[in-house]
């Protein structure tokens, strides 16, 4: 029996790869994505934030996950609803922190309360990822993460700034490396196990 039984829900099988590695979740699939990412796999680089109780799919979008490339909130998916799909977390963004915009958001000092960081990186990337060199108006377009603290005049320069390293016009020097691995982060993952062989 799995702890959502317990409590008179249902549990199933969800699969879906998350940072290239394949997963099965024993889950009430109607559980958000977010809450399967941090407390499942432990992946806590995926924030959620307040708003009307963290979750809400209507506050900052802390919560941001590539889905098959595209940001989504990861509150407002069901594990159901991402069988099947390829998840980035920013855990899986890059290894080595080497991915563009956070060569660019640490060059540019943009990273403010860090709570809502590993959200705006994701909406960024998924911008490049689609756009190669967006204009001022498609990335104020594509980001609709909020920032309290008003980050959003770097958050401009990261982005363009991002594109001309994404396209080898310029170089920065690299961040620091993170002081924990991805699979250091995820080692306790009492709901996760390997799918089987194909
Ligand atoms: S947890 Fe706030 S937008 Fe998803
Ligand atoms: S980075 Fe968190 S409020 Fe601005």
């Amino acid at each position: 029996m799995c702890l959502q039984q317990a409590h008179g829900g249902g549990c199933a099988m969800s699969r879906m790869t998350v940072n290239d590695r394949p997963v099965e979740f024993d889950l009430d699939p109607r559980m958000p994505l977010l809450y399967a990412l941090r407390e499942a796999m432990n992946l806590t680089g995926t924030k959620a934030c307040g708003g009307t109780g963290g979750g809400g799919a209507d506050c900052s979008g802390a919560c941001m996950v590539l889905v098959d490339g595209v940001a989504l909130r990861s509150c407002a998916i069901t594990l159901a609803e991402a069988e099947g799909r390829l998840i980035t977390t920013i855990e899986g963004l890059s290894r080595d922190r080497s991915h563009p915009v956070q060569q660019a958001m640490v060059a540019q000092g943009a990273i403010q309360c860090g709570y809502c960081t590993p959200g705006i990186v994701i909406s960024a990337a998924a911008l490049l990822l689609r756009n190669s060199a967006p204009t001022r108006a498609d990335i104020e377009t594509a980001i609709p993460n909020i920032c309290r603290c008003g980050v959003y005049p770097r958050l401009i320069k990261v982005v363009e700034q991002a594109a001309r390293v994404a396209q080898r016009q310029e170089r920065i020097s690299a961040a620091p490396a993170p002081g924990i691995s991805p699979a250091d982060a995820a080692k306790a993952v009492p709901a996760l196990r390997a799918a089987p062989p194909e």
